[in-house]
Order: C-alpha cells, then structure tokens, then sequence
C-alpha cells in the first residue's frame, strides 16, 4: 500500500540544515522536474536553489536570478532553469518571455516567486513554502511546508523523510503530528 503524503512541515536550524535538504530534493531531479519555492524575501530560496545545483555537480557559482529572472546551467543529463519571477508586474510575463518551454519537457526547473505567474505555470512536482523560524527562536532557524503536486513529488517527499529517520539530515527535523508509518 502506498500511504499519501501531501504535505509535511519541516523545522530547519540553520543554513547547513538547509543545503543538507536540498542535497535530499536533488536526487530526484529529472527531466520534467519542478520545485517551486516559495516565502518572503531572504527566507533562503537561492539558498536552497544553488545548493541543489552543486549538489547535481555544477561547480560554478550560482548567482540571484532576481534581475535577469532566469539562469540556465547544463548539468550532465539535461537543462536546469533557475527561474525567478519577483519581478514580474503581472503572470502574463511568463508567456511573452517564452519560459513556458522550459517547464515540463526536457528541462528541469526551480522557481523562486511562483505565485507572480499564477495561473500561466503548471502545478508543480514539489512545493516548499519556506518562512523565519518562530520569533524569538534562532536567527537561522526556517520552517518548510513541503507539499508534493505529482506522484515524483510524493517520492521525493517519502525520500525527505526516510533520511530524517535514517539521521542522514542533520539539522533538518519534522514537525506536527504526521508520523510516518512504521514500515
Ligand atoms: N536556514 C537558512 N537557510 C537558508 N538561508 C539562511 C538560513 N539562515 C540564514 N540564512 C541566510 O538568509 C539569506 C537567504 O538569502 P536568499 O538569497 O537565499 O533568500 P531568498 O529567499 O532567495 O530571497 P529573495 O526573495 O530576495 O530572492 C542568506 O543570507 C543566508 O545566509
Ligand atoms: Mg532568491
């Protein structure tokens, strides 16, 4: 039986905890792939972003795609669109800039900023919702809302959690009362 997991809730201590999960997302990277991130400004989604990245073996930098809204690296097995739409005035800039091609397809993407081309992108395979840990809590601590849109999704969330279990993650625990099951 395949138990579902839409959603779970991650609490990460500090920028380590972060690239240690991006380093768990980055396996399942493919060609069609997408990870949306999501949260207010500096809660981390280039962090995040470029950890994936040298965690898929590109060894360059990773620079904010914030002004010229995409950057595009050639890992060994296909494209990665590094998208970021903060400076988007309305979703219909997705289309006329043509990155309509590159989601889905051939091509990987991550896209900081998802909600400024609403309704133009497709859903995608994992969302992460990040925001500043609790107030008064440490100054690098975040929580993750990580909710998986497609069967790779839920896989990649089911891989999150075994290697929280497995202690593979540090710094990275779950939160709330979802247990996983007890296989
Ligand atoms: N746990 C953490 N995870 C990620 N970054 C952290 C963490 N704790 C502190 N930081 C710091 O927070 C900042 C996050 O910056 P980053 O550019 O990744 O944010 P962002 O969400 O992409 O912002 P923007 O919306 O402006 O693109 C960095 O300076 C990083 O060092
Ligand atoms: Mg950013």
């Amino acid at each position: 039986m395949q138990p579902p997991i839409p959603r779970i809730e991650l609490l990460l201590t500090d920028e380590a905890a972060s690239v240690a999960l991006a380093g768990a997302i980055a396996p399942h990277f493919r060609p069609g792939f997408v990870l949306y991130l999501s949260g207010d400004l500096g809660t981390g989604k280039t962090c995040l972003a470029r950890a994936v990245l040298h965690a898929l073996g590109h060894r360059g930098r990773v620079p904010s795609p914030t002004f010229n809204l995409v950057q595009s690296y050639n890992l060994s097995s296909f494209q990665l669109y590094h998208f970021d739409l903060y400076r988007f005035s309305s979703p219909e800039q997705w289309r006329d800039a043509g990155f309509d091609e590159h989601l889905g397809g051939d091509d990987a993407a991550i896209v900081e900023w998802p909600e400024l081309g609403a309704g133009l992108l497709p859903p995608p395979d994992v969302w992460l919702r990040l925001a500043i840990g609790a107030p008064g809590g440490e100054e690098e601590e975040r929580v993750v809302v990580a909710s998986a849109g497609t069967e790779w999704g839920r896989q990649c969330l089911i891989g999150i959690v075994d290697a929280i279990r497995l202690g593979l993650l540090a710094g990275v625990s779950l939160q709330g009362d979802w247990l996983p099951p007890v296989l």
